[in-house]
């Protein structure tokens, strides 16, 4: 079993990151989980997950729309057209408002790609042959999580195989439903909790990952990637959807900046990656049913708490 700390090097220090603007701010910000990414970890998922001029790419809660502004430039450099292929959800009315305005006047997208809805009321057929799902879902642990939201996101993710427990965070079923839009062949690039390595509810989502993509890779950083976010955060890179059972890989740095580095490399692919013995899930699975684990499923605090199913 890979232990995260044993691949952390050290570097010298690096500036803490720059916070894009978050918008809703305070109790708004925790009810949506609307905590804004980083235009560069926008840039380096976007630039890894968009590989050509036709790619479609969906944000399925796209806020302050940082990850559909860098899939407009990605396929205008790519010489493919903005305008028709890149779609995005939101469900705050007014931040959906805000920055559809801004995408339609920046990059001429169609302002019908934009909507404004719950993602779970989305189904797959208003979004059709979707090359890339990137974006940034709310973390919205399962006390806030809760009522109408939590049931269309559990049944959503049921349709799709995958029973969430009644502890899962809301990023799990996004993950579960964003999948789901992706044609063959597809890519996935989300910015998710830590808590996918070492909660018990995140074990039919690693199965399901598994299962579903040729390669699924989980990029971690020693320095935050939100310092204003109490939560550690990962990237999910998940490649060639309808090809697994794939390989887990891991890659850990010391700080987001050095995703740049990877861009010297004149490739969007991610390098010196370790493959994690997929056993683990497997064992992580087994120490769940054999029930090593039953007092951290119905434990208050499993949402944050490491605990023996460890995947990595
Ligand atoms: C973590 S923020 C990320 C926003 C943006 N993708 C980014 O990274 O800057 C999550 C966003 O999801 C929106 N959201 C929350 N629940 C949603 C749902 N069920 N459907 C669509 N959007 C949702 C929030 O309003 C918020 O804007």
């Amino acid at each position: 079993m890979i232990c995260v700390q044993d691949t952390r090097r050290l570097m010298a220090n690096f500036d803490a990151l720059r916070s894009s603007e978050i918008l809703p701010s305070g109790e708004d910000a925790k009810i949506l989980g609307a905590f804004y990414t980083d235009t560069q970890i926008a840039e380096f998922l976007v630039r890894w997950a968009v590989r050509s001029k036709d790619d479609r790419v969906l944000d399925p809660s796209l806020g302050g729309g940082v990850f559909l502004r860098a899939a407009c430039e990605r396929i205008t450099t790519l010489h493919g057209t903005p305008s028709s292929q890149v779609y995005g959800i939101e469900i705050d009315r007014n931040v959906h408002v805000r920055i559809r305005d801004k995408l339609v006047d920046e990059f001429g997208v169609k302002r019908s790609n934009l909507r404004n809805s719950d993602f779970f009321d989305t189904e797959r057929s208003q979004f059709d042959k979707i090359d890339v799902v990137v974006g940034n879902p709310p973390f919205i642990r399962y006390q806030r999580f809760n009522g109408d939201s939590r049931r269309k996101a559990l049944e959503k993710s049921l349709e799709n195989g995958v029973q969430l427990s009644k502890l899962a965070s809301s990023w799990a079923p996004f993950v579960v439903h964003g999948v789901s839009f992706l044609k063959q062949g597809g890519r996935l690039a989300f910015v998710i909790p830590m808590e996918v390595a070492y909660t018990a509810y995140s074990i039919p989502i690693l199965k399901f990952l598994h299962n579903s993509f040729r390669e699924v890779t989980f990029l971690t950083f020693q320095k935050k990637l939100f310092p204003d976010l109490n939560e550690d955060t990962l990237l999910l890179l998940a490649d060639d959807k309808g090809h697994g059972p794939g390989k887990f890989l891991t890659r850990d740095f010391s700080h987001a900046g050095m995703l740049r580095y990877q861009e010297f490399k004149n490739t969007s692919e991610v390098f010196d990656r370790t493959e994690i013995d997929s056993r683990a899930l497997t064992e992580a699975e087994r120490r769940l049913i054999e029930g090593t684990s039953n007092n951290a499923l119905t434990s208050p605090n499993l949402g944050s708490e490491r605990h023996p199913a460890s995947v990595f």
